[in-house]
């Protein structure tokens, strides 16, 4: 049986997987605030540092998949704890847990993104920039304009940049070249307590359901937890870098001539070069 570290194990759709993957026999180290196997803040650097040694030392450096669920909505004054957990508290972890990953060969992780990534207009491109060149404050700095706004632009930034860490560092020799399998679930709003806090203050219920949702209603934690639990199993050793979304239509609504999209010839030098690239490190692998 397997060993997985799961982030957010105490709540919403964390615990339901926590529970899901129990139940087939594995075994799970849960990471929260409170009420899991290792307690750590992932809104400070010393509690994300807890949180990855914490593991380490409970899995004895083999890990066989990871699920990176903790998370902060979108409430006022929340930006800066937003950016910590929902970004810093992805990529710290699994930099650090990436050798227990590898020494599996076959790992996977699932890193918890949001529909928020594409159906939140304006979001501002530069403090994404920011957060991916390791500078959270400029990214704070970035989202001041937006006034009562800032939280929602800080929790769809933090998303964004987490899905491309996800996309950038999926292919690369570190984590596709070492067997892992790293993959997000962008899930839209799922009935979990995060979206119960959002439900209880009138102004933010209003905009929750107003929200198109084609396929009506809010999603179900169990389902979703199903859903990462099939992205852990064998059924999705091909699954590399994909941002999967589970979101009633809405993503689809707002964008469906969007994606995917024909690439322009302009880009037809960039793709040969990376298919050099490609060959000369396969060769080099080998
Ligand atoms: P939840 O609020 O039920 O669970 C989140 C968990 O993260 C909690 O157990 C909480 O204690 C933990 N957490 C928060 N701050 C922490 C910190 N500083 N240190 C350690 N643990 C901390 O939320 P839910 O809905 O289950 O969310 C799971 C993930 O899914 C999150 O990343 C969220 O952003 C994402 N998501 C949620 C959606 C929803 O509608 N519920 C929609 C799209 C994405």
């Amino acid at each position: 049986m397997a060993h997985y570290a799961v982030t957010g194990s105490a709540s919403g759709m964390g615990a339901a997987v926590a529970r899901k993957l129990r139940a087939l026999g594995h075994t799970v180290v849960g990471v929260d605030i409170a009420g899991a196997e290792v307690t750590a803040d992932l809104s400070a650097v010393e509690g994300r540092r807890a949180a990855a040694t914490g593991v380490l030392a409970a899995c004895e450096g083999r890990l066989d998949g990871a699920v990176l669920a903790a998370g902060v909505g979108p409430t006022p004054g929340t930006e800066r704890v937003i950016t910590e957990v929902n970004y810093l508290g992805v990529v710290e972890l699994l930099d650090a847990w990436r050798s227990a990953l590898a020494a599996t060969e076959r790992a996977k992780v699932v890193v918890f993104s949001s529909n928020s990534t594409t159906t939140v207009p304006a979001v501002p491109r530069r403090a994404v920039r920011a957060l991916l060149a390791g500078d959270s404050d400029r990214a704070l700095r970035a989202y001041r304009i937006f006034g009562r706004n800032a939280p929602a632009m800080a929790y769809a930034a933090s998303k964004i940049a987490v899905s491309r860490w996800v996309r950038r560092e999926a292919v690369s020799q570190q984590w596709a070249g070492a067997g892992i399998r790293l993959n997000a679930l962008a899930p839209g709003a799922i009935r979990t307590p995060m979206l119960e806090r959002q439900l209880s203050t009138p102004a933010e219920a209003r905009a929750v359901r107003s929200f198109p949702v084609p396929i009506g209603g809010f999603g179900d934690p169990d389902q979703i937890a199903d859903w990462a639990v099939f992205m852990l199993s064998d059924a999705a050793d091909f699954l590399c870098g994909s941002v999967i979304f589970v979101d009633g239509g809405s993503d689809a609504f707002f964008r469906a001539d969007d994606w995917p999209v024909a690439v322009p010839a302009r880009r037809l030098l960039s793709y040969l070069r990376r298919t050099r690239q490609f060959s000369r490190t396969e060769r080099s692998r080998r």
